[in-house]
């Protein structure tokens, strides 16, 4: 990306969090209409913050777009940009496949975009990576992959909590090669394809795995 895309980027994402600084938990306050200078477009976009950890107020950034057409018959797909350290919104969202491009100060409409297919849900993962954060700092020097699938698997219980429609929706991630960790008990590196899995709790058991090649 050029510099002035990264300025763009940034401005961005100040719109997203301030939208959802002032966000409670209800998907309509995360929910955002118009970002800056974007084109006219016609799904919803939310964006917000899921604590993961109230007692060390470790918080992870989320930004969410729903398909273009019909999303209640789309599959959800949740995209980790690994690294692992690497932005989700940052790369994956405005760099990549999301539903915009930055161009110089104004954001133009990507005709690939993968919302035109899936619903696609973009996390910041672990804390510390992008706008997700940790209070406490000393977290970024224990972080480890355990924990952070453990963060994931909380995120994603919660996550659902705010979108309960998603719950039963075929369910596909998407993480680079040196992403692994989702959720520790949940799914495991080599989720079979569309395998009914289990969490500790059972809360997410009808959700199906799948891996995106
Ligand atoms: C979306 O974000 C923009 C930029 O921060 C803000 O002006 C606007 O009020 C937000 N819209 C909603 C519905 O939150
Ligand atoms: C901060 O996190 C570290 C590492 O996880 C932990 O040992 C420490 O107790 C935490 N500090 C506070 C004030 O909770
Ligand atoms: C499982 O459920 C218990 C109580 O309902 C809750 O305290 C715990 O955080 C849950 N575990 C996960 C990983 O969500």
């Amino acid at each position: 990306m050029q510099p002035r895309q990264w300025i763009s980027v940034t401005t961005i994402c100040a719109a997203l969090i301030q939208a959802c600084l002032t966000a409670n938990s209800l998907p309509e306050a995360d929910k955002n209409t118009s970002l800056p200078r974007q084109p006219q477009a016609n799904f919803q976009q939310y964006a917000g913050y899921t604590t993961v950890d109230e007692k060390q107020q470790r918080s992870l950034f989320y930004y969410f777009v729903e398909a273009e057409i019909d999303p209640a018959s789309k599959p959800l797909v949740l995209w980790f940009n690994g690294g692992p350290g690497c932005s989700s919104v940052g790369i994956g969202a405005f760099g990549e496949h999301g539903p915009f491009k930055p161009s110089g100060d104004i954001l133009l409409k990507n005709d690939f975009s993968w919302n035109r297919e899936a619903n696609m849900l973009y996390l910041e993962s672990p804390a510390g990576v992008g706008f997700s954060y940790s209070a406490n700092k000393s977290f970024y020097d224990f972080v480890n992959d355990e924990i952070t699938a453990r963060d994931n698997l909380m995120f994603l219980q919660r996550w659902f909590d705010k979108f309960p429609d998603y719950k039963n929706r075929d369910f596909f991630y998407h993480r680079r090669e040196l992403w692994r960790p989702l959720c520790s008990t949940a799914c495991t590196t080599h989720c079979p394809i569309k395998t009914e899995v289990q969490s500790e709790n059972n809360s997410i058991k009808k959700l199906k795995f799948e891996t995106v090649k």
